[in-house]
């Protein structure tokens, strides 16, 4: 069967085999157009192996509904980089269509996304705009799920199926597509969703799944450059952050240097450490200390072969394709806080072989798991090699689902009934109906302290009782706070109203956004006699120990120090910074919305101010000149130092004085002053 002798084709021929190319489809995607799936209403699992183009069944029956009824699809993934990987590559392949993404920016509905055909959203998005369901949301008529397994993870888990959960209540017609190479017990994950299942071992390009026995690395590095030497490429999975620089050291070592590599080596050399000169040789790490720019152009580099070996974590583990022919895991033990030292599930080694052997860039793939005796080999074979993933199980404990619960009373839900039925749809229930019938019983002590803290109003009316959530309940949720921070939130915030305007620092402010669960905890030398010289309300200090590292490099980064500076001062990298100041940005927008909620103008004002600071990497004075489209935080300081402080200064400078500032330069400064006129326009 081939992509011309599909139904939609017929209308729309040219565009669509223009744009998809006249394929032969895969025997798993046959099976699924043959099951019906863009002739049925119905929903479908689609549980077939990494590689077998599932994303292409997806995007034909978004394609389906689009051409054929005026549909408007939702793509929901798991992470922001395949996020947008999905969004590039729909758009490059479907110019015909309007492709829209969004990431973030929770609390608000993003009416700009209503105008798209396909919008492609991270799950925590998606969650966030079933709770403020704007009205574009029900017109959607496919929802996507991809790498559904997810469901299986224990904090976001909850948050994707009560998602799908609550989508459902409001928007029961809408057809759902859920995609995974690793979910064992499809069948019954698709009696939940009322779906077809379609299944197959079948993978476009044969995958040969092996264990490597190796007592030491020399013998793992000498394997990896075997199969460089034969023209592959390689990815090799660490257990650790440090564990996958070094070992890409080890490699670049024995490596030849590559002068065309010089030009990437220097852009993605940000002074922090050697990787620019192991990418001189070929050979780079990906982990999360590296900035999502650095990521980006190593992975471009990859997939242009030019880099022919990457050392990683399981930052890169899911859903992407990349021209490895080998994978090589080099630990399959991990440690994760508060579990110790344990075997990787089978789901995620199998999630990480399925990386290797793409079928667009290799006609066959090997994956290694390196054991290091005899008796490790077997032990890994029998779980590994042979053994099944695990079944997805519903992760919901009392914390998420009482999340849950407030974002259904905040999504509409008025009645206990109404909750119960939407506890009832949750793959939970499917699951686990006997522990659901205990959350039942528990339901209306939850109700009560949700009430107790000021999230919903219970009224009742004779027997009947009616849920309404509080301003500050429906803020919360759809700010996408977990409970707790926004308690925390509140509860910090009133307690430094009284404080004088003049009086409360930055660092008090980030200190208070930094204690949320929501921002990962950085460690820093010295945090307490750093923090204590920034400011004097010990109180806070001692009571947020865990939380000073984070709010020590945020503070610093608001007062201009470089990625350089802040690893050397600090020992902190680009990408943890980055993650750090994503999270603290959505934070302090979100503080400053409780703020006036709370009608504590003042600190409104600062918490906004913040938000911007945080934004830009700048102190107080920088913050006119930034507005300036193309302006950073470094040329804002140039231009600052030779005098100038507002926009509006820049619009009218004289064209030979903005030359001679550094970083402005001849060539940039008609564009500057063009854009200097633009502000606020
Ligand atoms: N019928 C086909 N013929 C040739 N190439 C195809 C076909 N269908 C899909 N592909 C290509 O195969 C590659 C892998 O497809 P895709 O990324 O959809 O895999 P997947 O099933 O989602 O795997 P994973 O579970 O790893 O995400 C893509 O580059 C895609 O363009
Ligand atoms: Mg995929």
């Amino acid at each position: 069967m081939k992509i011309s002798d599909l139904d939609i084709c017929k209308d729309k021929e040219l565009e669509l085999i223009s744009s998809i190319g006249d394929i032969e489809l895969y025997p798993p995607q046959e099976d699924a157009i043959n099951a019906g799936l863009l002739e049925r209403e119905q929903n479908f699992v689609i549980a077939t192996p990494t590689a077998s183009g599932k994303t292409l069944l997806a995007e034909l029956v978004m394609l389906k509904s689009i051409l054929t009824a005026s549909g408007k699809c939702l793509y929901v993934v798991p992470l922001n980089a395949l996020a947008y990987e999905k969004y590039r590559s729909f758009k490059d392949k479907y110019s015909f269509l309007r492709i829209g993404i969004s990431t973030g920016d929770y609390e608000s509905s993003s009416r700009y996304l209503a105008g798209n055909d396909i919008i492609v959203l991270t799950l925590e998005k998606f969650d966030s705009l079933t709770r403020l369901k704007p009205s574009w949301m029900r017109g959607i008529t496919v929802l996507v799920v991809d790498e559904v397994h997810v469901i299986g993870e224990d904090k976001r888990g909850p948050r994707l199926e009560g998602a799908i959960a609550r989508f459902l209540s409001f928007n029961p017609s809408a057809r759902v597509i859920a995609l995974s190479a690793t979910i064992q017990n499809a069948d019954e994950f698709a009696n939940w969703l009322h779906a077809y299942v379609v299944k197959s071992e079948w993978r476009p390009v044969p995958l040969k799944e092996e264990v490597f026995v190796a007592p030491n690395d020399s013998i793992i590095v000498e394997r990896v450059l075997e199969e460089v030497k034969n023209g592959s490429q390689a990815l090799v999975f660490v257990n650790t952050k440090r564990g996958a620089a070094s070992f890409a050291r080890k490699l670049a070592k024995l490596m030849d240097s590559d002068p065309s590599l010089d030009e990437l080596a220097e852009r993605v050399d940000i002074g922090i450490d050697d990787l620019g000169e192991m990418v001189r040789h070929g050979v780079a790490y990906h982990n999360s200390w590296l900035h999502p720019e650095q990521r980006h152009a190593l992975e471009e580099a990859f997939l242009a072969h030019r880099l022919k070996v990457i050392c990683c974590t399981p930052t890169l583990a899911m859903g992407v394709s990349l021209p490895a022919k080998m994978v090589l895991i080099r630990n399959y033990k991990f440690f994760t806080p508060g579990r110790g030292t344990e075997p990787m599930p089978v789901c995620w080694v199998k999630q990480v072989f399925g990386r290797a052997g793409r079928p667009e860039h290799d006609d066959y793939g090997l994956g290694l798991i390196v054991a290091r005796d005899e008796a490790e080999r077997s032990e890994i074979e029998q779980i590994y090699i042979n053994g099944e993933p695990e079944r997805i199980e519903s992760q919901f404990s009392q914390d998420s689902l009482t999340e849950q619960i407030l974002a259904t009373i905040v999504a509409g839900a008025r009645s206990a009934e109404q909750i119960e039925q939407f506890l009832d749809s949750t793959f939970y229930a499917y699951q686990e109906g006997t522990k659901v019938a205990v959350f039942k019983e528990q339901l209306n002590e939850i109700l009560l302290d949700l009430e107790l803290e000021g999230l919903i109003r219970i009224d009742k009316d004779k027997e009947d009782i009616r849920l309404r959530p509080t301003e500050f309940g429906k803020l919360s949720s759809r700010l996408y706070l977990s409970i707790n921070s926004a308690l925390d939130l509140r509860e910090g915030l009133t307690s430094l109203k009284s404080k004088l305007q003049s009086t409360l620092s930055d660092f008090e402010l980030l200190l208070l956004l930094c204690r949320c669960e929501e921002v990962p905890p950085l460690r820093v030398k010295e945090a307490l006699t750093i923090a204590t010289s920034l400011t004097d309300n010990l109180e806070l200090v001692y009571a947020s120990r865990y939380a000073l590292g984070s709010a020590i490099v945020a503070h610093a980064w608001i007062n201009e120090l470089s990625y350089q500076e802040l690893k050397s001062k600090f020992g902190v990298y680009p990408g943890e910074v980055h993650t750090n100041l994503y999270v603290l940005e959505w934070l302090s927008y979100a503080a400053a919305r409780i703020a006036r909620y709370l009608g504590f103008e003042p600190v409104y004002a600062r918490l906004n101010e913040l938000e911007d600071r945080i934004r830009h990497g700048v102190r107080h004075d920088l913050l006119d000149l930034v507005k300036i489209k193309g302006v950073g935080r470094v040329i804002a300081r140039n231009l600052y130092s030779a005098g100038f402080r507002t926009h509006e200064e820049v619009a009218k400078a004289d064209l030979a004085r903005l030359k001679r500032i550094p970083g402005v330069g001849t060539r940039r400064a008609t564009k500057l002053k063009e854009e200097a006129l633009m502000v606020n326009t």
